[in-house]
Formats: C-alpha cells, sequence, structure tokens
C-alpha cells in the first residue's frame, strides 16, 4: 500500500524523505512525490513509476527546507498519473496532505466542493482532504484537520503542512498504520518502521482516531474531539540490516533462509520440554475459556489463510474442536453464526489487512471471543483482539510471504497443542514429543535449503510453462495451496492447487504434456493414495514433479523429478515442505526476470477492501 514520510528537525529534508521513501519500497506503488516547506511556501515534486524517476527530479533542483512529507502511492482511485500522484494541495496551494487508505464518502463531498466552487485537478479521494482542510482552516492547523476528518468515512493514514506552520507537522491515522520516529532535535512521521530506523529507534505508535502535532522538540497526541491521549514510547529493536537484504539479491531469497532462524525465535520460550507443555498466554485466552469454546474460526486472506487451513487440521486433529477457515473478505458479509462460544482467531502478518481487520471487528461485534495471530509489533489487529501471539520473524519487507507463513504455521501448533492439553486431549508426553519434533525443524529447514541446486535446475525446466497444477492430501493440502500462490504472485504462470483426491473430478482433463504437475507427496498416512493420484497424471503425459521424503526411491520410478526433504513427522511436515516451493517460485521468477520483491499489482499489506 501507500506509504507515507514526514520529517522536521535541523537537516534538509528532501534527502531524509527520499530516503525514508526508498526504505518503503516495498510496500508497493506506482507513483511518488514529496513537498518541502522552504521559507516562500510549498515545493512540491511528483513522478509517476518508479522512485528513481522521482529522484533523477529531485537531484537536480533539490527542494530546500527543514520540514516535509513524502508518499509513494499504490494506485486506488484515479490512474498512476502525476497529477494524481501524492502531495495534494488546496486551491491556493498553502497546504498539502499525503494520504494512505481509501475515503468511502468522498464523492458525496467532491460534488458539494464542486458545487462551492472548488476546481479538482485529480481523481483521488485524497485531493477531497486537501480542499475540506482548507475550508476548514481558521489558523489552527490540527483543528482545521480534525474537523475535515469527521466528515470523512473510511480509511486514512495522513501527513498535512501549510505554509502558515513551518513548525508543525500533522498526522493521524484511522485503520491504516502511521508512526511517530523521536529523535534528538528532529521529529519524524512514517508508515513503517524501516523508513526511519536509521534516525532512530523510539517510536509512538499512532492508534486509530489519533491525530498528531509533530514539532522538532515535541510531539501531542489527541483524539478526534481534540482531548490529549497518552502514547507510550518504544524502542525499536529490530537492527536496519535486518531490514536489508543482509547479502541476498531480493529480500525474498533472504527471508527464505532466514526461516530456520525465525522459527527459533518463533519457538523461543514458548516449549517448555521439561514441563511437557507450551507457553503461549500473550494468545490472551485463558484456560477456562478454551475449555469452554465449542467452535473456532480462522480469519485471514491469502498465504495466512494458508496457513489457517494448516491450523484447522492442528485444532480438530489434536483439540477436536470444530474448526473452519474463512477467507477474511467472506466472512465479514456472511452473517456467521458465532457467539461467547466461538474463538475467532485473526491471522495476518502486517496486523493491517483490512479484510481481516474487518472481520475481527464483525466478530466482536458478535460477541466472539477474538485472537490474533501477527507479526508486526503493536498493528492495528493487535488493539482489536483479546491478545496477541507475534510470531517474531522481524520485518517481512517481501511483498510474497514466506517467513510468515511457516511463523504463523508453528504459532498454530503451539497454540493447538496448549489448547488441546487444556482440554484433556493430549498428554504431557504427546507435547513433549511433538516439541522435541519441533526444535529440529530449524535444523530440517536448513537441510531442504541444501537443495537449492536441484531446485534451481527444476526452475530452469518449469520456467517456460504457461500453467501448472500444485497437488497435496490432508495437512499438505495447503502446502500445495501456499506454493500455487507463490508461483502464480512471482513468476505470474497461472498455477492452481487441488486436493490430490479430487483430479479425477474434472480437472484431470487439463492434463497434457504442457501442464506440469507438482505433487506433496512426502510420507504420511495418505502416501499410498497420493502415489496412485501421480500414477493417473504421469499416464496423461504431463512432466509430474513431487517433493518426496528422502530416501523414498518408489516415488522416483513414478515421476520425472524428485525434490527430496528430511522425513518429519507428519504434523510437523507443513513447515519443512513448504520451503522448497517458496525457491522453486522464487528462482522460475527470477528466471523470467520477473520483479522478485515487488511483484507487479501486489502490495505488501492490502490495507483497502
Ligand atoms: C502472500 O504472498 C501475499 N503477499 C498476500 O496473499 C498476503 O498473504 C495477504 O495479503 C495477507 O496479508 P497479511 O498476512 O499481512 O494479512
Amino acid at each position: 500500500m501507500c506509504g507515507i514520510v514526514g520529517y522536521i528537525g535541523d537537516t534538509q529534508a528532501a534527502d531524509l524523505l527520499m530516503e525514508g521513501l526508498s526504505r518503503l519500497e516495498y510496500r508497493g506503488y506506482d507513483s511518488a512525490g514529496i513537498a518541502v516547506l522552504n521559507g516562500n511556501g510549498l515545493d512540491i515534486r511528483r513522478e509517476v513509476g518508479k522512485l528513481r524517476n522521482l529522484a533523477k527530479e529531485v537531484a537536480v533542483n533539490a527542494p530546500k527546507g527543514l520540514i516535509g512529507i513524502g508518499h509513494t502511492r499504490w494506485a486506488t482511485h484515479g490512474r498512476p498519473t502525476t497529477t494524481n500522484a501524492h502531495p495534494h494541495t488546496d486551491t491556493l496551494g498553502q497546504l498539502v496532505v499525503v494520504h494512505n487508505g481509501i475515503f468511502e464518502n468522498y464523492l458525496e463531498i467532491k460534488h458539494e466542493l464542486i458545487k462551492d466552487g472548488v476546481i479538482f485537478l485529480s481523481d483521488t479521494d485524497s485531493e477531497v482532504l486537501a480542499h475540506l482542510v482548507a475550508r476548514s482552516y481558521t489558523g489552527d492547523l490540527r483543528l482545521a484537520v480534525q474537523v475535515a476528518l469527521s466528515r470523512m468515512h473510511g480509511s486514512y493514514a495522513i501527513a498535512v503542512l501549510h505554509q502558515d506552520h513551518p513548525d508543525l507537522l500533522v498526522a493521524a491515522r484511522n485503520g491504516c498504520p502511521l508512526i511517530l520516529g523521536i529523535g534528538a532535535e528532529e521529529n519524524f512521521i512514517a508508515s513503517d518502521i524501516p523508513a526511519i530506523l536509521n534516525h532512530t529507534r523510539q517510536i509512538i505508535y499512532l492508534e486509530d482516531g489519533d491525530i498528531a502535532e509533530v514539532r522538532q522538540r515535541s510531539w501531542s497526541v489527541f483524539n478526534l474531539q481534540g482531548e490529549r491521549q497518552h502514547r507510550d514510547q518504544t524502542t525499536i529493536e529490530w537492527s536496519l540490516v535486518a531490514a536489508e537484504k543482509g547479502g541476498y539479491d531480493h529480500f525474498m531469497l533472504k527471508e527464505i533462509n532466514e526461516q530456520p532462524t525465525t522459527l527459533a525465535q518463533t519457538l523461543g520460550g514458548r516449549m517448555g520440554e521439561e514441563e511437557g507443555r507450551v507457553y503461549v498466554d500473550e494468545f490472551g485466552i485463558t484456560d477456562e475459556q478454551l475449555r469452554r469454546i465449542r467452535q473456532i474460526v480462522i480469519v485471514a486472506c491469502g498465504t495466512s489463510h494458508y496457513a489457517g487451513l494448516v491450523g484447522e487440521y492442528y485444532f480438530e486433529q489434536l483439540a477436536r474442536i470444530p474448526t473452519t477457515v474463512e477467507y477474511a473478505s467472506e466472512f465479514r458479509y456472511r452473517k456467521p453464526v458465532v457467539d461467547g462460544d466461538t474463538l475467532i482467531i485473526g491471522l495476518s502478518q502486517s496486523g493491517e489487512t483490512a479484510d481481516t481487520l474487518a472481520a475481527i471487528r464483525e466478530a466482536n461485534n458478535l460477541g466472539g471471543l477474538t485472537a490474533s495471530i501477527l507479526n508486526v509489533q503493536g498493528s492495528a489487529m493487535s488493539r482489536e483482539t483479546q491478545g496477541t501471539l507475534y510470531m517474531r520473524v522481524g520485518p517481512e519487507i517481501g511483498v510474497a510471504s514466506t517467513k510468515a507463513y511457516t511463523g504463523t504455521v508453528a504459532s498454530l501448533l503451539l497454540v493447538a497443542l496448549h489448547t488441546a492439553q487444556v482440554r484433556g486431549h493430549v498428554t504431557a508426553d504427546f507435547v513433549r514429543e511433538t516439541l522435541g519434533s519441533l526444535r529440529q525443524v530449524p535444523s530440517w529447514i536448513e537441510e531442504t535449503l541444501a537443495e537449492v541446486g536441484a531446485i534451481q535446475d527444476l526452475a530452469a525446466m518449469l520456467h517456460t510453462f504457461r500453467n501448472c497444477l500444485y497437488l497435496g492430501r490432508g495437512v499438505n493440502y495447503p502446502t500445495a495451496l501456499e506454493g500455487a500462490l507463490k508461483l502464480k504472485e512471482l513468476s505470474y504462470i497461472h498455477a492452481e492447487a487441488l486436493p490430490a483426491g479430487e483430479m479425477k473430478h474434472g480437472p484431470i482433463a487439463l492434463l497434457d504434456a504442457d501442464f506440469p504437475v507438482i505433487a506433496v507427496a512426502t510420507k504420511s498416512a495418505v502416501y499410498d493414495k497420493t502415489l496412485s493420484n501421480l500414477k493417473e497424471v504421469a499416464a496423461r503425459d504431463a512432466v509430474t514433479i513431487a517433493l518426496g521424503t528422502r530416501g523414498d526411491e518408489r516415488l522416483a520410478e513414478v515421476v520425472d523429478r524428485v525434490i527430496y526433504v528430511p522425513e518429519t513427522p507428519e504434523i510437523i511436515s507443513p513447515l519443512v515442505n513448504v520451503v522448497p516451493l517458496q525457491l522453486l517460485a522464487y528462482y522460475v521468477a527470477t528466471k523470467k526476470g520477473c520483479d522478485v520483491d515487488q511483484p507487479r499489482n501486489l502490495a505488501k499489506s492490502v490495507t483497502v477492501e
């Protein structure tokens, strides 16, 4: 989604704005702009396309000034053009606004303003706010923003500058992330931490409904009624390196290879082998509530949804609780059956996904118990649920989610183990044994990563195909779904996944020499059935590839290519089996010259419907 940066201090703002925007590129965008107050008024630069286009323009003739705001836009209303790029000004060009989110009622207000003689230059909803603030402005900028925002419905993170106030940035959020960075003699505003981590580790997370006044040496937060709010300062431990590529060609490859480390972080401090139990108190649902619940609904989007499907197996097989996994965008409109004995779990790497946030809010309104498994500290969803189990995989910059997937699956297993234990369905010995297997997952993943050569060879063969079918069964059907999503979102090859047993009911008609099949066929209770499915596939001349358990020679006799992974208990296998599929998608995409970290049309966090 869009990225916002703001600065006020004693350094040229343009340099810091451009640096901050470059660290937000991963969020996906199609135009960019900055505005600086230069003593005579506002100096605004905007360009479509990649940030380097704006950087070229700024380098030639940099705006001068010690206060400014910047924006990378991911088009929602109006095509990616310079006119639609942010910042947007009022008619007199005395103030500028940058905005992330969607104002649902902008057209109604736009028509009202046009009737009052306002001339709009862009097709955006954001420009409406600039004119509305100008119309409400009588000298107090924060009050004008407050009045304007009280008219707007929808999600926003905004920053505003006015030429009458060269010492003041105003920022506000509702539904989209926005933080303050507190420096020595300088302060920042940003959509996300990497944008300002080079300059400060002291962060203030704004909350929905907050309006902040930010000056060089002070800051204050108010609500929409103008009442001052207290906000804690958080010290961020992330090193900037953690948000950099760390020597890999792409963030995504770094994040795939980080998984042994990040999974150890997810599990760290939560596995009590001695006592035969897990520690997930921060999940926030009491043991008494866990004993009482009669159904679990998992709500999520995309990769998080597929991790949820693994969680469904865990909760049903271990805790014997009826569990469903809903697309968040469907759940919120479906009039779901939810009551006080329903546990709704929101899964989200960003914690800002609009559809999942809305689903959680709907669940709260219906009186359900809500909890979340998230990655980004302090994100909106963490404030909408009873508790949050953080997966602790560090910043995930690549738009295609990888370490957050395994982090979510591991977190779900911990919660399911604890739930099963408090409900008396598993013993301390079973928990101890499962934790012992989880302890080995980082090294099993390391072994899988070592198969990179075979995976690169496979990618070289696969990258010319235009379609691909993934197959899986049982707890590895979600693995196939996730593998297919990775391939399609990174290489733009059409890929879909099916339960292996479903293929005969129609889709097998698709198969021929131009339609390769990739099956997750590691040792499991359903291995033999998967093997016979693969024989059916091979008989249709389709190139057949399988993930197999190391040492499985039978498989190699049936399929064309095997990528081997270490033998793992079935319940653990989704954590390991997904890794070769992540690597495969990555290498097919790089072979095709695709933009791996910022695939076309995608955004890292979908904070609009
Ligand atoms: C996955 O690779 C995609 N980037 C996308 O499907 C993503 O998983 C989805 O938008 C959910 O994001 P979240 O986990 O931040 O809520």
